[in-house]
């Protein structure tokens, strides 16, 4: 019959001979079972049992064949594609566990760990010096003042009668900005809130002022480019050397305990005058000089320790700073805090408070 012979056509059937079916079967279980995870499984599930898939589109060749090649060909491809389906399903099955197992391990929260290791922050102890002596001089009164690090030279030196050639200004080693003729300085000292505070504010003045300062100096054990001071400023009607000593006294016994008084030793400021050094009792060995024998490591056998620099204000620098001398008086002193802190608490090392080390900082606890 030429109408059946004539849709006969062998190129057509070929592909659904055993060889080409089994072959397609094969190459689609191979592909299964190498699918790693369920996103390849999906796309191996497309290339080999999807619409477009080699067994797909043999399927639809049945059709065209003879009655009898049709069934054999039917059966043959029925089967492989069954057997795909069941490959498909077994290894999604497989995938599907793995998946789980490890979502199981990766999201296990272990309950027995410590829960509470964050750190906690505590000050640092230049902080905590600082406002310990803030508190000290807000306790009876005073006002804290604060002023730039980076200053002009006039108020770091002229308005403190430091003229431009005067010797002293080369006792502080100044780091200069440029251009050298914009004549700003990074602060040598906390003075200069002194002189900021009296042209910005009518006596009576009562500050105190701790902040960071800058020299030149090499960094070593005593010694940094960087560096704490507190300074105290009082001017007012009828203000002496006695008020002064008197201050440093509370603030010494405030800082360092009952009975640590202070002594002054004349010294040489600019700003003041008369000007002092100011030495503090030992705290350790309480101005013996000795402890349990033998010579006290604190202050070394002197039973003093040098603490900072003080005076009554030199009358040029109130009238540098538009204050009149004729009414009012006043005196000012400048503390190390790093110092301070340095025999307070037995720190040989200056660096230790720069370099972030906890371990240093947590030996001071949290003070409040
Ligand atoms: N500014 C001085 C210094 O840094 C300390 C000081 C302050 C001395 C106030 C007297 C009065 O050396």
């Amino acid at each position: 019959m030429s109408g059946t012979s004539s849709s006969y056509d062998p190129v057509q059937v070929t592909p659904l001979g055993e060889e080409q079916v089994f072959a397609m079967r094969d190459a689609a279980v191979a592909a299964i079972a190498a699918a790693a995870d369920l996103d390849q499984l999906k796309q191996v599930r497309s290339e080999h049992a999807g619409d477009r898939s080699p067994l797909a589109l043999a399927n639809r060749e049945i059709g065209a064949l003879p009655p009898q090649a049709r069934k054999d060909a039917g059966m043959r491809v029925g089967q492989a594609r069954a057997a795909v389906n069941e490959a498909l399903a077994a290894r999604t099955e497989v995938l599907e566990a793995e998946a789980e197992d490890r979502m199981l391990v990766e999201e296990t929260v272990d309950v027995t760990l410590p829960w509470d290791r964050q750190p906690r922050g505590a000050r640092h102890p230049i902080t905590m010096m600082s406002d310990l002596v803030s508190d000290v001089f807000v306790a009876m009164g005073w006002e804290v003042a604060e002023g730039p690090l980076v200053e002009a030279e006039w108020l770091n030196f002229d308005a403190l009668n430091l003229g431009p050639d005067h010797p002293a200004r080369t006792m502080q080693d100044t780091f200069w900005t440029e251009p050298a003729d914009n004549h700003v300085v990074l602060r040598t000292h906390t003075s200069p809130v002194q002189a900021r505070t009296m042209l910005t504010r009518e006596p009576p003045i009562y500050v105190v002022c701790p902040g960071r300062v800058f020299r030149t100096d090499e960094y070593d054990a005593t010694h940094s480019p960087m560096f704490h001071q507190v300074e105290g400023l009082v001017v007012d009607e009828g203000i002496t050397m006695a008020h002064l000593k008197g201050t440093l006294d509370h603030f010494a016994q405030a800082v360092f305990g009952e009975g640590i008084t202070t002594r002054f030793r004349p010294s040489y400021f600019p700003f003041t005058e008369p000007s002092a050094e100011v030495d503090l009792v030992c705290f350790v060995c309480r101005g013996s000089g000795t402890l349990d024998g033998s010579t006290c490591r604190t202050c070394r056998g002197e039973g003093w320790i040098e603490w900072g620099g003080c005076g009554v204000v030199n009358p040029r620098v109130l009238v540098a700073c538009g204050v009149d001398p004729e009414r009012y008086t006043g005196f000012a002193f400048g503390m190390g805090i790093d110092r301070t802190l340095m025999f307070r608490h037995g720190v040989e090392d200056l660096r230790s408070f720069f370099e972030g080390d906890v371990r240093f900082s947590r030996a001071f606890g949290t003070e409040i």
